[in-house]
């Protein structure tokens, strides 16, 4: 069964719910899928999963959730190489700031350097348009994952 790591940055629980969402989605699918709410990355290596796939929103002015900071800043000091293991970001945002979806935005430049094949575009959920991020997040999982 292969297996994802679901890393998400959430600061009022949208990007929380999506990932709790996204994960029963996912496991329906076949897949094996650990959840990281306070991800530590000698954690995440452990699991050795097929895909990394973060789910966040962006807090401040284009900053990464107090949850997911500690360890974004440990992939960048450490700079394990991902090797072609695939990545995929989805970023919840509002595009009423400047710095729309820029937590994600840093991930997803981030699991590039570290050699990450981005499994398909960035998805960018903007709460000025969708009060209920997981519809449009779940179908968009759906069609990256079901043969993948
Ligand atoms: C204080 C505050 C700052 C925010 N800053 C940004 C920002 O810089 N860029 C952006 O795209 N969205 C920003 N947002 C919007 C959130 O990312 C968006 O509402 C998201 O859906 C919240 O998800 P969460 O409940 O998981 O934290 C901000 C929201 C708040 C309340």
């Amino acid at each position: 069964m292969a297996k994802i790591a679901l890393i998400v940055g959430s600061v009022y629980g949208g990007a929380q719910y999506v990932a709790e969402q996204a994960q029963s989605l996912l496991a329906g699918l076949g897949y094996e899928v650990m959840l990281y709410e306070e991800p530590v990355l000698d954690e995440v290596l452990a699991f050795d999963a097929k895909v990394w796939l973060v789910i966040t929103s962006t807090t401040g002015q284009g900053d990464i959730p107090d949850n997911l900071l500690p360890f974004y800043l440990e992939v960048k000091n450490r700079f394990p190489l991902l090797n072609g293991k695939q990545f995929a970001v989805i970023a919840l945002g509002d595009s009423s700031y400047e710095t729309y979806c820029g937590a994600g935005e840093q991930l997803q430049e981030l699991l590039a350097e570290i050699q990450g094949t981005e499994l398909a575009p960035m998805l960018r959920i903007d709460a000025c348009e969708t009060l209920e991020p997981e519809t449009l997040a779940l179908p968009w999982l759906e069609q990256q994952f079901k043969n993948s």
